[in-house]
């Protein structure tokens, strides 16, 4: 229970001792926060909510959040406490989620029943307007023509918040891996905010509250351009960040080079994590004080990488100071 001792103020009470699961700092980091469901609680849970294909979480959002009781029932309600306070917790606010048993693609339904689960324990996942669903699977290849750098595997996805381009609020972000093969590199990159050196200089500087513009490429079917400022503070003062260099519209020389020394200083960053994330696992960070992207590939001819992805807002603890819309 030692990485749970240091929480601040608690939106809910945390059980004297967990069950089902079992919770450890991650290789890659002590922020990065390892869960791994055991086999037997993963097992029960998929048994329970066996009547339900994905189907019926599609069409009926309610039983997003029951998926979700019968999951903490399962851990005798000590697993929704830990998520809510941990998810809000300016030291760390990240999670790998591993459920033991679910590692091949043939169990994707089984993966997305369990990460809806986790999600509904403390948030709820938006209407992601790539799929008309409240979770988008996308594949990767080794050829993509897509209008963005989601899809395209050879180079590198950089750092960004997820969001910046949406009216509503982004809390968290859950990606999931589904599928791999032939895959060699395409970690996940990850970094936290307090651990970026540049992240004083940039937060200081009179255009990081700049309102600036957001515009998204066509495959993402959002209409309209939404303005923000890269840097706002959070419920308690600190920094907190809304970027990503694809979508954000400098409006004039000053704003496009400050933000290209933002961007460069953000993919120098020795700070950066680097996570592999293997099939069944997903990671689960808040969005505001985390940063993600994803590592290049080796090309290969059979690649095929297969990610779901979920982004929602908190329902029980908040980081924003107030929502931008609920
Ligand atoms: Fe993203």
């Amino acid at each position: 229970m030692t990485v749970l001792a240091q929480l601040p103020a608690l939106a809910m009470p945390l059980p004297a001792d967990i069950r089902g699961f079992t919770l450890a700092p991650s290789a890659a980091s002590p922020r990065l926060l390892q869960l791994t469901i055991t086999r037997d609680v993963v097992a029960a849970f998929l048994k329970a909510v066996a009547e339900w294909p994905v189907q019926a979480l599609e069409y009926k959002s309610m039983l997003r959040f029951r998926v979700a009781k019968i999951l903490d029932d399962l851990c005798d309600n000590t697993l929704q406490p830990v998520l809510v306070n941990t998810l809000v917790d300016r030291a760390t606010g990240g999670f790998q989620v591993v459920p033991e048993g679910l590692d091949s693609v043939e169990q994707a339904d089984d993966m997305v029943k369990v990460a809806t689960a986790v999600a509904h324990l403390m948030g709820r996942s938006n209407y992601d307007a790539m799929s008309g669903q409240y979770f988008a699977r996308f594949v990767v290849k080794n050829v993509d023509s897509s209008d963005s750098y989601l899809r395209q595997p050879h180079r590198v996805m950089e750092l960004h918040n997820d969001g910046t381009f949406v009216e509503q609020d982004t809390d968290y972000v859950l990606m999931m891996k589904i599928d791999e093969q032939h895959m060699e590199g395409g970690n996940s990159l990850l970094l936290h905010l307090d651990d970026w050196e540049g992240l004083e200089r940039f937060y200081h500087h009179p255009l990081a509250r700049r309102e600036m513009r957001w515009t998204a490429p066509p495959s993402k079917n959002v209409g309209k351009d939404i303005y923000h400022a890269v840097f706002d503070v959070d419920a308690s003062g600190l920094p907190i960040m809304a970027y990503i260099d694809q979508f954000v519209q400098p409006k004039n020389f000053e704003e496009g080079n400050w933000l290209t020394d933002l961007s460069e200083s953000l993919e120098n960053s020795p700070a950066i994590l680097s996570v592999p994330n293997p099939v069944g696992s997903f990671l689960l960070i808040n969005n505001h004080f985390w940063l993600h992207g994803r590592d290049r590939f080796t090309p290969h001819p059979e690649l095929r990488r297969e990610l779901m992805r979920q982004r929602g807002y908190f329902t029980h603890a908040k980081t924003l100071r107030k929502p931008r819309q609920v």
